[in-house]
């Protein structure tokens, strides 16, 4: 039966999209792949069109308007504004190219044994434990372990940093209740003392950094002279936190959940270990974290068979870009060793994802070396999914490893 999408609303979707959007995206891509919603807004599902969007340099992130309507003057505000991701150049380039030198392939270099440490201790506590839950126990401590070394964040805020992200983040849900904008601004408040705190004392003390932290390098890194204020030094922290935090949790429990329930690509991985690389790319392509973005035209952009005009608001389908036949033969097909794969998990254009080659990094060591350590993995009980369609994860995901 063909599904018919005239109807489709991004603003009203529903459970079944959350559980499964794919039949709905080739419908869309099949139907009416540059679709109108309720509001005026449209979505894109064709990968030709998507990455054209974000390869156009009229293609605008700012969010200050939107922002100042939705929270007013407040922490919340200032934190978001400041954020590189939601900024255009000058901005954005100026701050862009202050935090590329944290993220140097020497820099990744140098961090990547840590990486192998801190994923050994892990794997070594999930061994001990032998029923755990998959994201509560071991993806969701990862990433907040690794980005906190890079901004060398002592120990004792760790735990808190999770709450602080989830908080934060939350308030840029479409509707936000007072209590949630409250807790938001709480976290941004309380999360910029700290690192303030770090910050001032890093700036005198800028040979007391451990191997592999990089806030030194944002605080002195400059760019045609201009250094980070210490304000965009706190704000931009805060966002790299948050920004590698929930899409690393969900790129490691979406890939064992597409291991587990494809058992004929996981033998083919415990076959030959070598296969993690392309592995990734696959993971990433077929359960993408971060499933929907937007932009706002600020030039006529000229898609396959239409323009959109100056001032709509776009919204594009990174999932739906990763299914297109018309780029990925047999786009349903999870196969481990598909070549080529163009995903565009972390996107394309000017911002393109600046975490993606530690993200790669990242998925390689966890999920390469959860798989060889623990070939008996099972699965124990219901995975629930995240109640949200731009975030593609879990929140619960019982696991047994012996
Ligand atoms: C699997 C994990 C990840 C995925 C799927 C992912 C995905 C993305 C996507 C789609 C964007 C573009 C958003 C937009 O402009 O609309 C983005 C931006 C960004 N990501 Fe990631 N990300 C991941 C991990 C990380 C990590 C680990 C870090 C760093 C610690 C990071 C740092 C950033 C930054 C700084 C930006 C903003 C870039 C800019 O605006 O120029 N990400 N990411």
């Amino acid at each position: 039966m063909v599904l018919d999408v005239s109807r489709f609303d991004l603003n009203a979707i529903g459970a079944d999209f959350i559980e499964n959007p794919h039949p709905v995206l080739h419908a869309l891509r099949a139907q009416s792949p540059v679709h109108r919603n309720s509001d005026g807004s449209v979505y894109l599902t064709r990968y030709a069109d998507v990455v054209k969007v974000y390869q156009s340099r009229d293609m605008l992130s700012d969010k200050t308007v939107e922002f100042g309507k939705k929270f007013g003057q407040c922490p919340l505000y200032k934190h978001h504004t400041t954020s590189l991701i939601f900024n255009d150049p000058p901005y954005h380039t100026v701050v862009r190219k202050l935090i590329s030198g944290a993220f140097t392939p020497r820099k990744l270099a140098e961090f990547e044994p840590l990486i192998d440490g801190i994923v050994d201790r892990l794997l070594d506590r999930v061994e001990e434990m032998g029923q755990l839950d998959l994201i509560n126990d071991f993806a969701k401590v990862l990433p907040t372990e690794i980005i906190s070394f890079m901004l060398g964040i002592p120990e004792e805020y760790r735990a808190r940093l999770r709450d602080y992200s989830i908080a934060i983040l939350g308030a840029l849900d479409p509707v936000v209740p007072k209590e949630r904008l409250e807790a938001g601004n709480r976290a941004v408040e309380e999360f910029s003392e700290i690192l303030d705190d770090l910050i001032t004392h890093r700036r005198a003390n800028p040979d007391g950094a451990a191997q592999g932290e990089v806030l030194e390098a944002l605080i002195f890194g400059e760019h045609e002279g201009r250094r980070l204020t210490q304000e965009e030094l706190i704000q931009n922290c805060i966002f790299l936190l948050n920004a590698g935090h929930e899409t690393t949790t969900s790129m490691v429990g979406n890939s064992l959940g597409l291991l587990l329930d494809h058992p004929g690509e996981h033998r083919r991985l415990l076959a030959d270990p070598t296969l993690i690389g392309s592995a990734v790319e696959e993971f990433l392509r077929v359960e993408s974290p971060l499933q929907i973005g937007n932009r706002l035209a600020g030039e006529d952009i000229e898609l396959e068979d239409c323009v959109l005009p100056k001032g709509t608001y776009i919204h594009t389908s990174i999932a739906g870009a990763n299914r297109d036949p018309a780029q990925f033969p047999e786009p349903d097909r999870f196969d481990i060793t598909r070549k080529p794969n163009r995903q565009i998990a972390f996107i394309t254009g000017i911002h393109v994802c600046l975490g993606a080659t530690l993200a790669r990094v990242e998925g390689k060591i966890a999920i390469g070396k959860f798989v060889e350590r623990f070939p008996k993995l099972a699965q124990t009980g219901p995975r629930t999914r995240l109640p949200l369609a731009r975030f593609r994860g879990y929140t619960a995901f019982p696991i047994s490893v012996r």
